[in-house]
């Protein structure tokens, strides 16, 4: 037996066991049109959200009756979620109805104020002390929300084993895309630790924005993903009107962020390890949140980067197996190594997702950026710092119907059509622009280049080795290999994605397993020392020698 849920672009058909979805691609015409919202409507969502939300950390998931009681005291709840950090500690993510209701609770906050050393600042981090006595403990009354949990990545090998269980290759690309795609309360807890820095800046700053960017917010975010951040000047037009005369008189300094820095060192709860990357080409200061469980990195007054971010979620808006085929494309570079999670000589995510954007491009489903420029209205004018432009068009609702999603191809074979592409793709003499929709005349010598959409004198590409270019034309053409030797059905167990997303140590490991151990059963314990944290296929080669 099967549900059918229908959304504008394509049917997923669930089966109620859920361990695996059937879907089919609809044609654009034949479905109701998509009313397209803007990303600066779901930024105000997610940001007014934000607003009106606080993360309490509890002794354990059974405080919420006590703590629900407690707060809806103080204000009416609209919704609530519960998760862990990654030191098993529990957390509490409340939404009340208002930006006032939150205000209220604040107020009804108390601080360490016996002790001398801290200062208290507010902030939507708080931790809900346990009741002095009986009398004191709430029972919740009334209408229940119910909680909703997680932040937690999904178990590779449940993962794994759910993918090889799907009927097609299509149903395992959007699978792992359902699986391991950001969900609601990561993107909350997100925008409440921008939220969080907000609060403390504006105590210092007449008009400061934390903006999240990146994948966070670009659509193509996989749960656990680092959370990229900006400050930036707020200041509307109307605050910047020369009719205004008295006018502050203002300290001008390039090193805005080592005072953000010395400020999240000293002041932000949650905090910890941070360093200051400041002399890079965008200078940077790095820190973990301990209670979001994030890997943050905040940078000043960089809005084109904001609009990369809002132009990568349109892309995304307008063709979802955009989105589908990125986040496997990701998960295939990092398995073979193309990409690290340390900078270098090598690709990177942001660069590989234009790849799979103008791939998309040259196969009719997405229009060129240029495109979107020339459809762009006076509305739609936007001028980063340093003069770059971002002007494009926002509302993808006055976007010709047949400038996108022209081609029905399944997921299967626009993967296949991807790594086939690039392996016949001319990188020596060719640059890849999204701009333009195809290949453009590469202006330099450099192995790799594609060009910066809002900067397109700039490369985004550059840092990659000569190597690592030849190993990217080699790596795409062993998948497009992988995935033919899969067309004849036969179902192994590195069958479809899993041959392309598995670390290549696990997948030589598992056939080590099989073909060498095939009359005895031997325990992964037997296998592994105490002290072998990530055991190589050598070192468990060698050990199998005992068993075999
Ligand atoms: N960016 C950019 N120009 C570059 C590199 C990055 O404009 N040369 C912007 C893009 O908007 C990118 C964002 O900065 O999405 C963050 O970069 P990065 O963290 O490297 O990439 P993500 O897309 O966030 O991917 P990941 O999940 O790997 O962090
Ligand atoms: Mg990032």
């Amino acid at each position: 037996m099967s549900v059918l849920l229908q959304t504008s672009k394509c049917i997923f058909r669930k089966p109620f066991n859920n361990t695996f979805c059937k879907y089919v691609f609809l044609r654009k015409n034949s479905d109701v049109p998509k009313k397209f919202i803007t990303f600066d409507e779901v930024v105000a969502q997610r940001r007014a959200e934000a607003m009106r939300s606080v993360v309490v950390q509890v002794n354990s998931d059974s405080s919420f009756n006590e703590l629900y009681g407690y707060c809806s005291k103080y204000a009416s709840i609209k919704d609530i979620h519960h998760y862990k950090n990654s030191g098993g500690e529990h957390f509490m993510v409340i939404e009340f109805a208002s930006e006032d209701n939150l205000k209220d609770v604040l107020k009804s906050c108390s601080s360490h104020n016996k002790d001398h050393d801290v200062i208290s600042v507010q902030s939507p981090f708080l931790w809900f002390r346990a009741a002095v006595g009986n009398k004191e403990k709430f029972a919740a009354t009334g209408k229940k929300l119910a909680v909703k949990n997680g932040t937690e990545i999904c178990n590779e090998d449940v993962l794994l084993e759910d993918i090889l269980n799907c009927e097609t290759v299509s149903d395992q690309i959007q699978l792992l895309y359902e699986k391991t795609t950001l969900n609601d309360l990561s993107i909350r807890l997100r925008y409440i630790v921008a939220r969080q820095l907000e609060m403390i800046f504006n105590s210092l700053y007449t008009n400061v924005k934390i903006q999240p960017f990146g994948s966070s917010v670009n659509g193509f975010g996989r749960m656990g993903c680092d959370l990229d951040l900006v400050l930036m000047n707020s200041i509307t037009e109307e605050m910047g009107a020369a009719s205004r005369r008295l006018v502050f008189q203002e300290k001008r300094s390039a090193r805005q962020l080592e005072l953000a820095g010395a400020l999240l060192e000293l002041r932000v709860a949650g905090v910890a390890r941070l360093t200051r990357i400041l002399n890079a080409r965008v200078p940077i200061v790095k820190y973990a949140h301990e209670y979001a469980g994030l890997h943050c990195d905040l940078c000043y007054n960089n809005s084109a980067a904001v609009h990369m971010s809002e132009l990568l979620w349109q892309l995304g808006e307008l063709c979802a197996r955009a989105r589908a085929l990125a986040v496997l494309v990701r998960r295939w570079a990092a398995a073979t190594g193309l990409t690290q999670p340390h900078p270098g000589r090598w690709l990177t995510n942001f660069p590989l997702t234009l790849m799979v954007l103008f791939f998309l491009q040259r196969t009719g489903l997405l229009p060129s950026l240029n495109r979107l420029v020339s459809e762009a209205g006076k509305e739609d004018i936007r001028i980063a710092e340093e003069n770059v432009n971002c002007t494009f068009l926002r509302d993808l609702n006055k976007l010709p119907a047949d400038s996108y999603e022209q081609n029905d191809d399944d997921l299967q074979t626009l993967l296949f059509k991807f790594f086939e592409f690039y392996s016949q793709f001319d990188f020596q003499e060719k640059a890849i622009s999204i701009n333009e929709g195809k290949p453009i005349r590469k202006p330099n010598s450099l192995p790799l280049y594609i060009v910066n959409p809002l900067e397109q004198s700039l490369n985004v590409s550059r840092n990659v080795s000569y190597e690592e270019c030849e190993r990217l034309r080699l790596e795409v053409r062993n998948a497009a290999w992988h995935l033919e030797s899969c067309l004849d059905g036969k179902k192994s167990d590195d069958w479809g994605i899993l041959g392309l997303i598995e670390k290549k140590s696990s997948r030589g490991l598992k056939k080590l397993l099989r073909v060498g151990n095939s009359h005895r059963l031997v325990s992964m314990k037997d296998l592994f020392s105490d002290n072998d944290n990530e055991p190589s296929v050598e070192g468990i080669r060698s050990k199998m020698q005992k068993f075999v």
